[in-house]
């Protein structure tokens, strides 16, 4: 079955009906016709340096093994044996030769292809070794250092799907010639609410600051009253793209929240050279983006995530910490701790984030409450061409990307992937 989701998301007035967070057929559909076809972050190439090195995510719920081969080219297939469906790798990451199932003992090489099969004698002639590789992805790109890739043959290519956010993400990703690395590890951590609450938040959400996180600014002011009403009235642009991308950013360079061993160690006039000042007192700022349809991040606090979606009323957060590859280690380690205590799993504003989508997952499924429509009409009309940022813009604060995200997931929601095309 198949809903059509029309009714559901009214974007020139601003309405979203409540059952695209919890009902179990509009997931299971998303899962069919919205993480299937998209490109999807998987991770980022620091992960991977020498030959059999892997670590294990999730495209959607399909788990996935991610390889560096034998000729240093990065792989991604299904995590799933097909002799009897046992994951063939269990662990989040390491060094292998290849994959052996635990099950019966198929082994697959570093690119997916069946290697090894005990007692295959008990096979008769019709046994095809090739033919029972690992599913490999239809597509995978880079994005400087970030891997994206696809089940789709038919998307198109990574630079197309980015299109003019790649702009705005590279106010994270080009502020060092030598570019980025991940450190520390790959945090995770589950939380009840759907992906989408988190993934639309990242893309168009800075209206929750003064007031979720009153009390964590604050703490962050070094006169202890906090910057809130500093923060309130500050300026900015909301980037909103038609492919379902957002991004925030406060327009004031002041507006950054880094460690100050970061903001020390940046030389702004080069970065300006580089990136331009619009980009550095911009998107380079305190702001939130969202890479439809999962994958977020936070310039300022190099915090990369991606909201893995498990069920309609739950979700897990996997999140790195990004780095500018030639900052000298202490830096590195100041912004490390930053990230952790900022946007950690337990960081004092990612603390509070969670709890809102929580609480609000919470009492979705009340029957009268979830024939309750939400409001997202904040700047509608506001969207425009300003002259100075790429593609549309809104106000900082407005819902016009997150108008954008939707009307992006209604249009895949309501279009036949390309496995059910029939000719
Ligand atoms: Fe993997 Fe049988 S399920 S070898």
């Amino acid at each position: 079955p198949t809903v059509d989701v029309s009714s559901l998301i009214d974007t020139t007035n601003g309405v979203v009906d409540r059952a695209i967070f919890t009902n179990r057929e509009i997931y299971e559909q998303e899962l069919r016709r919205v993480f299937a076809p998209s490109w999807l972050f998987l991770g980022h190439v620091s992960q991977l340096t020498k030959k059999g090195d892997f670590f294990t995510t999730y495209m959607g719920e399909d788990p996935v093994i991610v390889s560096m081969d034998q000729d240093k080219k990065i792989q991604a297939f299904l995590n799933s044996c097909r002799h009897r469906g046992a994951r063939v790798c269990r662990a989040d990451a390491g060094n292998t030769k290849a994959f052996s199932c635990t099950y019966h003992g198929w082994a697959f090489d570093l690119q997916g292809k069946l290697q090894n099969v005990p007692n295959e004698a008990g096979y008769n002639e019709k046994f095809d070794r090739e033919a029972w590789g690992l599913v490999p992805v239809a597509q995978l790109d880079t994005y400087r250092g970030l891997i994206f890739a696809t089940w789709n043959p038919k998307a198109p290519p990574l630079p197309e799907a980015l299109g003019d956010m790649a702009w705005y993400m590279d106010a994270m990703l080009n502020r060092d010639p030598e570019g980025t690395e991940v450190v520390g590890g790959v945090m995770k951590w589950v939380l009840k609410g759907n992906w989408k609450l988190a993934a639309e938040q990242f893309a168009t959400d800075w209206y929750h600051v003064n007031m979720s996180h009153a009390s964590a600014l604050m703490v962050l002011s070094p006169t202890g009253k906090g910057p809130v009403s500093g923060i309130a009235n500050t300026p900015g642009r909301q980037y909103v793209d038609p492919q379902g991308h957002g991004a925030g950013f406060p327009t004031h360079p002041k507006s950054r929240f880094d460690a100050q061993a970061v903001h020390e160690h940046y030389d702004y006039d080069a970065l300006r050279d580089r990136l331009g000042a619009a980009r550095v007192e911009g998107p380079m700022t305190t702001g939130h983006a969202t890479v439809f349809p999962n994958f977020s991040y936070l310039p300022v606090n190099g915090s990369i995530r991606i909201w893995h979606p498990k069920g309609p009323d739950e979700m897990e957060v996997w999140a790195w910490t990004l780095l500018d590859k030639s900052m000298p280690p202490e830096v590195k380690e100041a912004q490390r701790l930053y990230n952790l205590r900022t946007f950690g799993p337990s960081g004092i504003f990612e603390s509070d984030d969670g709890e809102n989508w929580s609480e609000v997952q919470a009492i979705s499924h009340g029957f009268i409450t979830n024939n309750t429509p939400l409001n997202y009409q904040m700047g509608l009309g506001s969207e425009r061409h300003d002259g100075v940022y790429p593609g549309t813009t809104s106000e900082l604060y407005s819902d016009a990307a997150g108008r954008s995200f939707y009307a992006r997931w209604a249009d895949l929601m309501n279009t036949p992937a390309w496995h059910e095309e029939t000719e």
